[in-house]
């Protein structure tokens, strides 16, 4: 497993694409779950730099934060509540381009502009959510969102 991250510059899908293959390398052969959020959440924390990076976990119908990277947050989410929650009842990926936009928002920093939750699955079961935040509006499209789901998806 190699320890050290190449970081690169370029556009946001030049950074996925290198990114991808280094991930894969991290959790290749390591089967803790833990271990392997924590490592995704400091390599998406060190290629992107952004904002706050980390997992959200369900435990006794809850959202309970998790590996992260970035300052600290709220420890939980209620079912449906805020980003995180809407996006775990809904099963899919919520982009929020301005969160001050977004109903039930839950503002951990009041740094947070914009965000970004994915719900991760092992087994095909929904273990929680994947929260990366930006301190730009806007920050987030359809291109964090396909190479996000395809770094959840190494998660085994
Ligand atoms: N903004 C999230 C809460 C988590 S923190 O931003 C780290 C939400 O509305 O669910």
């Amino acid at each position: 497993m190699a320890e050290d991250l190449k970081i690169i510059s370029g556009d946001r899908e030049d950074q996925y694409k290198s990114l991808l293959p280094q991930i894969k390398g991290l959790l290749d052969g390591e089967t803790d779950l833990i271990a392997n959020l924590a490592n995704i959440s400091a390599a998406l924390k060190e290629q992107f730099n952004f904002f706050w990076v980390g997992f959200y976990l369900v435990k006794d119908n809850e959202l309970v934060l998790g590996p992260f990277q970035g300052p600290v947050a709220c420890t939980r989410i209620a079912y449906n509540r805020g980003v995180c929650g809407a996006a775990w009842a809904k099963e899919e990926t919520l982009i929020v381009p301005d969160v001050e936009q977004f109903p039930g928002h839950i503002a951990c920093s009041s740094l947070s502009k914009s965000e970004i939750v994915i719900p991760f699955y092992v087994k095909g079961m929904l273990m929680g959510v994947l929260d990366v935040d930006s301190e730009s509006i806007n920050n987030f499209n359809e291109i964090d969102e396909k190479y996000i789901k395809e770094i959840l998806s190494l998660i085994n």
